[in-house]
């Protein structure tokens, strides 16, 4: 097929005319949400990474910036966070000034003398995310390795606290945790891992405290990417619940290493997410990459290539089994927009009942079926008739999510071009992936035997 209009999502983001890979520096200030990301701004394959950016007030609506930070002949620009630094802790501001600053992986190549090493730098905006100027002491932590990249930083203990960094070494599966007063100096704190899955390697590290929803229990959550080793295939994104005192992650207990680790989604289009830093009133939205490394460079869309996932509020939920888990709201436009499309169902999850959704182009040819099953007490999700599925040998895929022990679901499907995102239980289970119809899936079918489950 030829990449047509329909492919492009209209409430969730995608690059222009070029590539773009994981979110970096999300961040919140003065009212504007700012998203970077991993761009390749001459081209719609990975290279030249640089950061892009965006800028949004509702999260659905993006206004293209300019390159925030620029990859050059010897450095390319790899993934990491931003913070707002309140105190001028830096120094980067002068007097009353606020700096932004970026802690990004300096990924050297070329003939610079770092060439192959991996090491964290600095830039800094001075207003308020429209320029960005490389520190001049680049980078700030070299460790002198070829796999230790995703800085992600927040403060810890207010003002009298200080900045804790999440970096990983990839390859050894672990999260190396640093701190510091001032953004510049970091002094080695502790490791975590390898823990959970470690099929791949570790990228993408976030940490962040979360309420457990109806009680005063807050919990810290390590979020991990990995890839290969998903729970679909390819890249996947886990995490572990447990405590942090500023210095040292020690998760609750090791079902993560015995059962597996718990998903943030078990789709095969959710990858590297992070969550924003600086929003206030203590929430936490994160959002991530809709693709996965094992296609991503082939999917069928020009000039433009991936898109995020939407944005998704989280909190920390107790299953039945009385383990809390990550549960996630996406925001949605607050006004209808055509081209997405959003079914809200409730669907019985009891033995014997089983329920099938099947999302379609008007003339039936392209078709996901989405298969509520009460014995085995899953949500399948079946793209291998979706369209265009055979760019690549992995693509057309069957993926299960296991839902709690309830007798009944609330599905929320978001259709929005080349993305579709499954919220079932409430957001306790998710599935993303990515489709190309040869037009939009605008037909809904649901198939079941009594009572009907209620479409609205
Ligand atoms: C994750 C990742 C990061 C790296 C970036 C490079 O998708 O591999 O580890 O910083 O992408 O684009």
């Amino acid at each position: 097929y030829t990449a047509a209009d329909h492919l492009r999502p209209v409430a969730h983001f995608t690059a222009r005319d070029t590539w773009l890979n994981d979110p970096n520096g999300l961040l919140f200030h003065d009212g504007t949400w700012h998203l970077f990301f991993q761009n390749n701004p001459f081209g719609s394959g990975w290279g030249n990474i640089s950061w892009g950016h965006a800028t949004s007030q509702d999260l659905v609506t993006w206004d293209h910036q300019p390159v925030a930070i620029a990859a050059t002949p010897t450095e390319q620009v790899f993934s990491g966070s931003a913070v707002v630094d309140e105190a001028n802790t830096s120094g980067f501001g002068a007097a009353g000034q606020t700096p932004l600053v970026a802690i990004y992986t300096s990924a050297y190549t070329g003939e610079h003398p770092r060439a192959g090493i991996q090491a964290q730098s600095l830039a800094y905006s001075l207003d308020a995310g429209t320029t960005w100027e490389r520190y001049a002491h680049n980078p700030v932590l070299d460790i002198g390795s070829t796999e230790f990249r995703d800085p992600k930083v927040f403060r810890y203990g207010g003002e009298a606290g200080h900045w804790v960094m999440v970096v990983v070494e990839a390859t050894d599966h672990r999260v190396a945790i640093y701190t510091s007063s001032d953004l510049i100096d970091w002094t080695f704190a502790s490791h975590f891992g390898p823990w959970g899955a470690t099929g791949g390697v570790w990228e993408c590290p976030d940490l962040f405290e979360l309420p457990v929803r109806g009680t005063d229990v807050r919990r810290w959550v390590m979020v991990v990417s990995l890839n290969p080793g998903g729970p679909a295939g390819g890249s996947g994104t886990q995490y572990f619940v447990g405590d942090f005192d500023g210095y040292e992650f020690v998760p609750d207990d090791d079902k993560a290493t015995t059962d597996g680790p718990d998903w943030l989604d078990h789709g095969r289009d959710y990858y590297a997410a992070v969550s924003f830093s600086g929003v206030p009133g203590g929430r936490r939205v994160m959002l991530g990459w809709a693709s996965n490394w094992d296609y991503a460079g082939d999917t069928p869309t020009a000039p433009w290539r991936s898109t995020m996932s939407l944005a998704r509020e989280v909190d920390l939920v107790r299953w039945p089994d009385g383990r809390p888990r990550v549960a996630q709201r996406p925001v949605l436009p607050a006004d209808p927009r055509p081209g997405l499309v959003v079914h809200d169902l409730v669907v019985p999850t009891t033995p014997g009942r089983h329920t099938e959704i099947e999302l379609s182009t008007h003339d039936g040819d392209d078709v996901v079926r989405v298969t509520v099953d009460g014995d085995r007490r899953t949500i399948t999700c079946d793209r291998t008739a979706s369209g265009s599925v055979d760019f690549h040998e992995t693509f057309a895929s069957v993926d299960t999510v296991h839902l709690p022990d309830e007798p009944q679901t609330h599905l929320q499907i978001v259709l929005d071009g080349c993305v579709l995102e499954l919220y079932a239980a409430d957001g306790r289970a998710t599935v993303t992936q990515l489709v190309f119809p040869r037009a939009s899936l605008t037909e809904i079918a649901v198939r079941q035997a009594d009572p009907e489950p209620t479409v609205a």
